[in-house]
């Protein structure tokens, strides 16, 4: 484990070549993640798999070590980040407790179910007794954790201003992942710890793609093979009654919207900007995007360019059989122009550009693929002769009804296609319930912008 005994040096200093250990992801080794849990403690970065994506994790009470996060990552310090806990008894560290925090971000009043309520008299703290506050986040917990769903809620006065970029809330999750929960329960603190990648690129699925990013920047790398997820957890805040969505993500918004019925509150709050334009509307039809009440807050990490590739990502959303047709069509003048073109395609997609390929070469099964189920994809007859086939390259995300499998593979196909130099990435739109959405999202914004919207 080099750099286990460098001297501490200051935000965004690289401490040398990053360590790689190999973890067990189900049975990770205590001596190991002993040694991460003291480098965290020590001020060190450590990225770490999780559920959904690997992890740049720091101390979050340790301002210096959350600095680092930044630095190594290029990441904007108005991007905050994703505190992790080892379990819900841990919230009371880190959000504010009654009276002596600051209160949540909206600043109106706001309705409950069970009449008009002024901001003074409402939750905003985890300690206020039959608040629906804290009832929400207590039924969330329970449902959700450990798992891939973050809440945002006020802030305790113990976490850096450098951790939430200076708001009055922190985002929190509890993660499941052995090596994750290991990892925490190891480092006996809290650790700030966003997406193990750089700055507004594609989100590391496996410890390849966080020595690719970050490289020496981390301290300790522990590759506990690939992410089983692959798309990173859904954001929401709750304010008073109201949950709002902020980023659509592996717990799918029907879960959510199911574990509040049980207790009697509202559906999620969906704002059009987190559901990506073709992701749904309001489910409960009493808050929307133009609803005065409450105010609708954005996640500040909700850029319009994200999760981006390299090459330029087109999008084309729609119906299949249009976005399908429009996509073949740019895909032919891309390849006409010499382009080196990717296609990013559900498995019902492949047969519609067998035409356009000899050896649609794209497939590389590594250990990324933790399905196996990815197999290469067979050859067919090219009009345009091998110039244009071997410039085209076919990433098979899986079937159209395994959404799952699709979100597994998501960011590692848009790296391999990257890794192979292609100039321009195709995609199309798939249904847009459940991790749809998400995967909706992710695609939006890697096109930062190219989103084509066919009829
Ligand atoms: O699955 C995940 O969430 C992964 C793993 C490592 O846990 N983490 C992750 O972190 O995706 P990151 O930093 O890439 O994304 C965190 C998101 C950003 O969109 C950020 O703006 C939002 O959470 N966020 C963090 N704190 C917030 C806050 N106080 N208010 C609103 N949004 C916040
Ligand atoms: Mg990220």
């Amino acid at each position: 484990m080099s750099g286990a005994d460098a001297p501490r040096r200051g935000p965004g200093a690289p401490l040398g070549r990053s360590a790689v250990v190999r973890v067990d992801p189900e049975r990770p080794d205590s001596g190991v993640l002993g040694r991460a849990g003291r480098l965290i403690r020590e001020g060190r970065l450590v990225a770490f798999p999780t559920e959904t994506v690997y992890g740049l994790g720091a101390n979050a009470l340790d301002d210096d070590a959350v600095r680092r996060i930044y630095a190594v990552k290029g990441r904007a310090a108005s991007d905050p980040l994703i505190v992790h806990l080892a379990g819900v008894e841990a919230l009371r560290e880190v959000t504010a407790s009654s009276g002596d925090g600051p209160r949540s971000s909206a600043h109106t009043t706001h309705t409950t179910n069970k009449g008009i309520r002024r901001e003074s008299e409402r939750g905003g703290t985890l300690h206020s007794k039959d608040a629906p506050f804290e009832e929400i986040v207590r039924l969330l917990a329970a449902h959700f954790w450990p798992g891939p769903l973050t809440l945002v809620l006020p802030k305790s006065d113990r976490i850096p201003d450098s951790v939430t970029a200076g708001l009055g809330t922190v985002a929190v999750r509890v993660p499941r992942h052995p090596v994750a929960q290991g990892l925490l329960r190891a480092a006996g603190v809290p650790i700030a710890a966003p997406s193990a990648n750089t700055f507004t690129r594609t989100s590391a699925t496996s410890a390849a793609h966080v020595v690719e990013d970050l490289g020496p920047g981390v301290d300790l790398i522990l590759d506990g093979g690939p992410t089983p997820i692959g798309i990173e957890s859904t954001v929401v805040q709750v304010v008073g009654n109201i949950v709002r969505l902020l980023r659509p993500g592996a717990v799918a918004v029907e879960a959510i919207d199911r574990a509040l019925a049980k207790g009697g509150w509202t559906p999620v709050m969906v704002l059009r900007s987190a559901a990506s334009g073709s992701g749904r509307t309001p489910a409960d039809g009493t808050a929307g995007a133009d609803t005065p009440l409450p105010q609708p807050t954005s996640s500040p990490g909700m850029l319009e360019k994200h999760y981006a590739p390299r090459a330029r990502l087109l999008f084309f959303s729609g119906p299949p059989d249009a976005a399908r047709a429009a996509l073949r069509a740019a895909t032919v003048e891309a390849l006409v122009h010499g382009q080196r073109v990717g296609l990013l395609l559900c498995h019902e997609d492949i047969t519609s550009f067998s035409n356009l390929t000899t050896h649609a070469a794209a497939r590389h099964p590594t250990s990324e693929d933790a399905s196996g189920r990815n197999s290469p994809i067979a050859g067919s007859p090219v009009p345009d002769g091998a110039r244009v086939a071997s410039s085209l390259l076919l990433e098979d995300l899986g079937p159209v009804d395994d959404l799952a499998l699709v979100g597994q593979r998501l960011f590692a196909a848009m790296r391999r296609l990257d890794a192979l130099g292609v100039d321009t990435i195709c995609a199309r739109s798939l249904p847009t319930a459940g991790l749809g959405l998400a995967i909706d999202d992710r695609l939006t914004r890697a096109a930062g912008g190219h989103v084509v919207h066919v009829r």
